[in-house]
């Protein structure tokens, strides 16, 4: 089998589909769904794939979709995930396929992603009888959210003899023919907690008979913000940001209670396990000293983003063919924001990477989450021969 001659096939072929796959994007972009609610887009996905002869798999529960396409059932599968979600922005692109629904917009891209995979799905039904072996296609849910819809497929077994998982993310901050990647740890952990400070309510001009739960909040927001600064190794990067904050009643009333929420990001599972306790600590002392009591919260939510070196590898060395070594960027530096691709890849070798996007006369350089975030449609075909050719590339390597 010779696998240059059918990448090049497979790359006239996605050159053909460009078309189709930016209407599949436009129609998704302009209905978007929330995390959880991926009724329509799943459905519209799985329409296109089923007349292509793809085994279609289902879930209770939540809207995943798995759809396989099987040349050799002693063989395990590739496989490439799409996540499908919107956020709870309103759109103000202003573009002709902008959202229909009011409150909800597809700023983080993943209408494109779900484009894409159903391109690569579409190119490679085209040419099952040459492929070397079997490919499966993740569209996923709710990545959005804390408890994202990775943990939900892998429980259902998403996973199962699959021998390596690729995806990738639109980025603003590359152009449109370059993709980004990076060796190790791509992305932070995403945690959430909440600290609740329960005091004694008071005469605001008799403090000493109350117990202030908004100053011994303030001070636990204080000595939290100390703990990365002071107790973390500078060389590890890592994020406590508090979010939220809540409580009283009156300008008068000595308040009874607090609640505070917030992130901690990581890209260390070390430093990960240690900052929850150090947080504890902060806490417990400082309402102990106060007269205080506390309620602490943490829940840990996606792992780092940890990218397999064998599988960067051909990645770079794919994209490079497709793209030139100029265009095939190290990102060097992991970014703190989470992604819960990080599943699959505890679990399977695989690689994440970045997709270029920006390019200035269509004004799609706009930062993601922000409603002014579009994607330059042109990139949608390079996103389909990356994932395409690193799918060929590993599909009958031991
Ligand atoms: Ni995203």
């Amino acid at each position: 089998m010779d696998k240059e001659a059918l990448k090049k096939k497979l790359f006239a072929y996605i050159d053909t589909l460009k078309d189709k796959v930016i209407t599949v994007r436009r129609d998704i972009h302009q209905h978007p769904e929330l995390s959880g609610q991926e009724v329509r887009t799943k459905s519209l996905v799985k329409g296109i794939l089923e007349i292509e002869g793809f085994k279609i798999t289902e879930f209770e529960g939540h809207n995943g979709l798995v759809a396989d396409l099987v040349v050799d059932e002693k063989k395990p599968f590739v496989a490439i995930r799409a996540d499908m979600d919107a956020l709870p922005i309103e759109e103000h692109t202003g573009k002709p396929y902008a959202s229909e629904v009011k409150g909800v917009m597809h700023a983080c891209g993943h209408d494109a992603h779900t484009a894409i995979a159903v391109g690569v799905a579409l190119a490679m039904a085209q040419f099952r009888d040459e492929l070397p072996g079997n490919i499966r296609f993740i569209f996923q849910p709710a990545e959005e959210i804390n408890e994202g819809g990775s943990e939900e497929l892998i429980r259902d077994g998403a996973l199962e003899n699959v021998k390596a998982i690729f995806g990738l993310h639109v980025y603003p901050y590359l152009s449109t023919g370059q993709i980004g990647y990076k060796y190790g740890v791509m992305m932070a952990s995403a945690d959430t907690f909440t600290i609740e400070i329960f005091g004694k309510s008071a005469h605001g001009a008799r403090p000493h008979e109350g117990v202030d739960a908004i100053l011994t909040a303030s001070m636990c927001v204080n000595s939290l913000n100390h703990i990365i600064s002071r107790r973390i190794d500078p060389l590890h990067p890592a994020v406590i940001s508090l979010g939220t904050i809540e409580g009283g009643t009156a300008p008068n009333i000595i308040c009874d209670h607090v609640k505070l929420t917030g992130t901690v990001r990581t890209v260390n599972e070390a430093v990960r396990k240690k900052i929850p306790l150090m947080m504890e600590d902060s806490v417990k002392g400082i309402t102990h000293s106060m007269g205080a009591k506390y309620k602490f919260s943490y829940e840990f939510g996606q792992p780092e983003l940890i990218n397999d070196d064998a599988m960067v590898d051909v990645l770079v060395q794919e994209a490079t063919k497709i793209l030139g070594a100029e265009n095939v960027v190290d990102l060097k530096d992991p970014v703190m924001g989470g992604e819960d691709f990080s599943r699959y890849l505890q679990i399977v070798p695989g690689a994440f990477f970045r997709l270029g996007v920006c390019n200035p006369q269509k004004g799609t350089c706009v930062s993601q989450h922000n409603p002014k975030f579009d994607v330059d449609e042109d990139a949608l075909p390079i996103g389909m021969k990356v994932l395409s050719a690193v799918a060929i590339e590993v599909m009958d390597e031991k």
